[in-house]
């Protein structure tokens, strides 16, 4: 039977791939993160993505088992465990069938016994498998791991933390007995092999585009504590007049936004450690950044100009619907796809935004100068936010925004400036110059955590 073609609209060719992305490693490896993380960016890049997590499969029987429950000695518990695994992989294969493009088994898969078996299932449908294995001996991340995430697990949930750690380590113990590493036995595998957070990286019969994909993402994560910082360019004379697009000047208020962000950036850094600096080639962004100090290496990035808004450039929302009624309420119906005319669409900002995305995943502290659908986009990567919602999200202009990225969820900071600035937010239908965001059901700015 046909599967149903995929077409995400970015010309990637996925639309005959479909992926199992196999995790492997013993607890504590950060496999789950890794998964988490694969499939918030492939779902940013419209692929259809989902993690099948065997541990939430195997919570259903055995909400909260001790350490010799994985002891492979233990028959009841072994036969839980497969029964768990066993349910899991039905239902990721039910996902393929129904068009699913890249499943992400998370489980420990620690035996070759074992990865032959999902190989084997995942053939029989068609699905590649691509192994990722997450091997770690660096004795303190390990320990890392196990105290900030382990201890917060509905494994141990109401358990004292520090018995939860033991229980944790003997669990880890009970998979170091039987657990196999990928190695020359299983040549034929396609897999990515990270060692010590990608310390060492060995790559193993790649064979396709989708697949090169997700391994160079996957290469480029890291997990050193670090913090992004995101600011849209100073109020400009566009904004006070309602128009978007252009390369306008900064307002007199924007000019006191850029002679203000220094403080406010050593403010949210908390000391004077320097942060490279990124803008986009628009006068607005350059001229925002240029009071930051000498120490903060600048860099400029086309691919972080505002959203090319076609004939439309220079307008106001009014002359547009005026202009343009068609596309006016062709946007409004679907913001995220709909392209201007000799123009760009959000879909097609996060397309140009993938290598921004990479480059961020490699760095550590940076501090991004951008506009308001530029903004948007990198915020929905970070915060998960659905395509339908990011495009209507509220950025206030004059304010900085810290994410930092933590194990399960981005933390979010603001920083208000306190420099009043014209909304350049609408609503949908509206066409009035300046809105009250107030109004914006998804305003970004509540601070705090959000879960991904
Ligand atoms: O109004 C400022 C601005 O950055 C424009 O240059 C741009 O076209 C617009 O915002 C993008 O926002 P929206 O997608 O809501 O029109």
């Amino acid at each position: 039977m046909a599967r149903p073609r995929k077409t995400n609209g970015i010309g990637i060719g996925v639309e005959d791939t479909q992926i199992c992305v196999v995790m492997v490693g013993l607890p504590a490896r950060g496999k789950s993160l890794i998964a988490q993380k694969a499939q918030r960016y492939l779902k940013w890049l419209s692929i259809d993505a989902m993690v099948f997590n065997v541990g939430n499969y195997r919570r259903q029987d055995s909400p909260q088992p001790g350490a010799d429950f994985f002891d492979n000695s233990n028959e009841k518990g072994e036969r839980m465990r497969r029964a768990a695994a066993e349910a899991a992989v039905t239902d990721m294969l039910k996902w393929f069938k129904a068009g699913g493009v890249v499943g992400i088994l998370d489980a420990t898969n620690s035996t070759k016994e074992r990865r032959r078996w999902v190989k084997e299932r995942c053939d029989a449908q068609g699905v590649e498998t691509l192994f990722v294995e997450s091997k770690c001996d660096d004795e303190a991340l390990v320990m890392s791991n196990i105290l900030e995430v382990k201890t917060t697990s509905p494994d141990y949930k109401g358990l004292d933390p520090e018995t939860a750690a033991q229980d944790f380590r003997e669990r880890i113990h009970n998979y170091e007995k039987v657990y196999q590493t990928i190695d020359e036995d299983e040549s034929h595998l396609t897999y990515l092999k990270i060692m010590d957070v990608g310390k060492q990286v060995i790559i193993n019969r790649i064979q396709d585009y989708l697949q090169s994909r997700v391994v160079y993402y996957l290469m480029n994560l890291h997990i050193k504590p670090r913090s992004i910082w995101l600011s849209r360019h100073g109020e400009s004379e566009f904004n006070l007049e309602g128009k978007i697009g252009g390369d306008a000047p900064l307002s007199a208020r924007g000019e006191m936004y850029a002679k203000k962000l220094p403080d406010l950036v050593r403010e949210s850094v908390g000391d004077d450690r320097p942060l490279t600096v990124w803008t986009s080639t628009l006068r607005r962004t350059i001229a925002t950044a240029r009071f930051l100090p000498e120490s903060y290496n600048q860099l400029q990035w086309k691919a972080l100009d505002e959203l090319d808004s076609g004939v439309c450039d220079c307008l106001t929302y009014q002359e547009i619907s005026e202009l343009y009624p068609e596309d006016f309420a062709a946007r409004d119906n679907d913001k995220y796809n709909y392209r201007y005319r000799g123009g760009e669409s959000y879909r097609d900002v996060v397309i140009r935004l993938e290598p921004i995305i990479m480059e961020l995943e490699r760095s550590e502290n940076i501090l991004i100068v951008t506009h308001q659908a530029v903004l948007r986009c990198i915020y929905a990567y970070f915060m998960k936010k659905s395509q339908a919602d990011s495009p209507w999200m509220a950025v206030p202009l004059h304010t900085l925004i810290k994410l930092t990225p933590r194990a399960y969820g981005t933390q979010e900071e603001r920083y208000d400036a306190k420099i009043p600035a014209v909304s350049t937010w609408r609503g949908k239908g509206s066409v009035a110059k300046h809105e009250d965001p107030t109004a914006a059901t998804d305003a970004i700015g509540k601070g705090g955590d959000l879960p991904q």
